[in-house]
């Protein structure tokens, strides 16, 4: 009869060994058991990447990378794109159930008066060179949050937490507006009230000297998907030094700050800058063959593409690729998306991105509109982790109410030198 077992037969002492499998896994620490000998200290896993590793069980965000599914809670991304808000997505990731409309008005209410930021923070902002990559900024100004709210560290306390919860997604725009108003010399633009999340963001980047700004507010809901499509992503990098910090213990605050940090690199959510950098050095249709025959000669990557879990077309990808025609209606035609689409249609019939399945993902052409919206590069990065807070959130809250999670702490496997006697300097060749 089939059991949920793995029966391992260890060939270095013919012993034989049974273990439960369960969710289609078996616990790491089963494993410890199989010895060789007394002082053995037991076999482990290596995995270096995590690539065969569950971190943690999770009922936040499932993807189905073979076919190309992603839901929040069981909510299809596609259906969330096109009914819901931000905010609303962020309830739901957070709270687990989409918010009732009383739920829903709070819940707006309190992220909207959380997203002043102490002026104290204005002179750190200040402090940095004028040219200082704005997620530098982010990543110091958000650990420097936790100074202003020692309370934080109570982290088992609900209350404490969900206050915490309502400044971190309510300031982290505030932040990163300032972070650019300082990086062009424009003097800060103050949280507008009476906006949206995504319209009070934009009127925090762009306003000038209008008393009101005006959000367009095509612009607006094209911002306010493009949060709902980076919200949460399950164990991706910057989520796991998110799970990693807050398993220390660590506030909410430096916990985001590391998580930031992660999203910073190219390979994560600092792709979508690495690929208008490479739209734009590749610079025309014409030259996109050569630049392949250079990805395909492992001199570079093609940036967007690939995916550690998506073995088929990002769903994410899909939506941006729609809402990239409604914003060019209002900015212009940004020509990027020309090279873009040209340069998706010629990789997806070649055989080194069909064998290997690479496929655009949400960076691919995420940084298109914001450049048409009027992004800087530099502030691609900062908007993928303005729209992730909500999903570092979830994710941390939940990882504090897991009675199965301790410490992240890995082992390692030793390969350096043995005992040896430290030699003086003199005797040293
Ligand atoms: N261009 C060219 N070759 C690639 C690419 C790429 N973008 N991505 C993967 N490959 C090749 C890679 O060289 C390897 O080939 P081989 O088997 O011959 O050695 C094979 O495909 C498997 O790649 P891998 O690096 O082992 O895969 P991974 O799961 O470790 O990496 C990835 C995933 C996203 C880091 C990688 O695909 C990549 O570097 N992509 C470009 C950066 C990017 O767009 N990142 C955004 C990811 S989505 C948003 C986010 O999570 O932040």
């Amino acid at each position: 009869m089939a059991k949920d077992t793995l029966t391992i037969t260890d060939n270095r002492t013919g012993r034989t060994y049974e273990i439960p499998i369960q969710h289609g896994t078996i616990r790491a620490m089963d494993l410890r058991q199989i010895r060789v000998s007394d002082e053995d200290f037991g076999l482990m896993s290596y995995d270096p990447g995590f690539m065969n590793t569950a971190f943690c069980k999770s009922q936040i965000t499932y993807i189905d990378g073979e076919r190309g599914i992603l839901l929040y809670r069981g909510y299809p991304i596609e259906q969330l794109a096109e009914k819901s808000t931000y905010l609303e997505t962020a309830y739901l990731l957070i709270f687990g159930e989409l918010p009732t409309r009383s739920q829903l008005e709070d819940w707006v209410y309190n992220i909207t008066h959380h997203t002043i930021i102490h002026e104290n923070i204005k002179k750190f902002i200040d402090g940095f060179h004028y040219d200082a990559h704005p997620m530098g900024i982010l990543v110091s100004t958000v650990a420097a949050l936790s100074t202003f709210y020692p309370e934080a560290k109570n982290i088992f306390d609900p209350e404490v937490r969900l206050k915490q919860i309502w400044r971190l997604i309510a300031k982290m725009p505030t932040l990163a507006a300032f972070a650019y108003r300082h990086s062009i010399g424009m003097p800060y633009a103050y949280p507008d009230n009476d906006l949206s999340y995504t319209g009070n963001f934009l009127n925090m980047m762009f306003k000038k000297t209008e008393l009101k700004y005006k959000v367009n507010p095509v612009l607006e809901r094209a911002l306010d998907v493009l949060f709902i499509l980076h919200a949460d992503h399950e164990q991706n990098c910057s989520t796991t030094a998110m799970r990693v910090v807050g398993s220390s213990h660590a506030d909410p605050y430096v916990a985001t700050a590391a998580a930031a940090a992660a999203l910073y690199g190219p390979l994560h959510g600092g792709a979508n800058e690495a690929v208008l950098r490479m739209l734009m050095e590749i610079g025309s249709k014409d030259r996109i063959p050569a630049y392949i025959e250079r990805v395909k000669r492992g001199e570079t990557r093609l940036m967007g593409f690939g995916h550690r879990v998506y073995k088929s077309y990002d769903p994410r990808a899909r939506i941006i690729k729609q809402i990239a025609n409604e914003v060019f209606e209002v900015t212009g035609r940004n020509p990027l998306i020309d090279i873009a689409l040209e340069l998706e249609r010629i990789a997806l019939e070649d055989d080194y991105f069909v064998q290997r399945r690479l496929y655009p993902n949400v960076d691919f052409y995420s940084g298109i509109i914001y450049q048409a919206m009027g992004f800087p590069v530099e502030m691609f990065p900062v908007l993928f982790a303005i729209a992730r807070t909500a999903g570092w959130l979830a994710q941390w809250q939940e990882l504090i109410l897991d009675t199965e999670q301790r410490i992240a702490r890995p082992r390692q496997i030793y390969m350096g030198p043995g005992r040896r006697d430290y030699v003086p300097l003199e005797a040293r060749g």
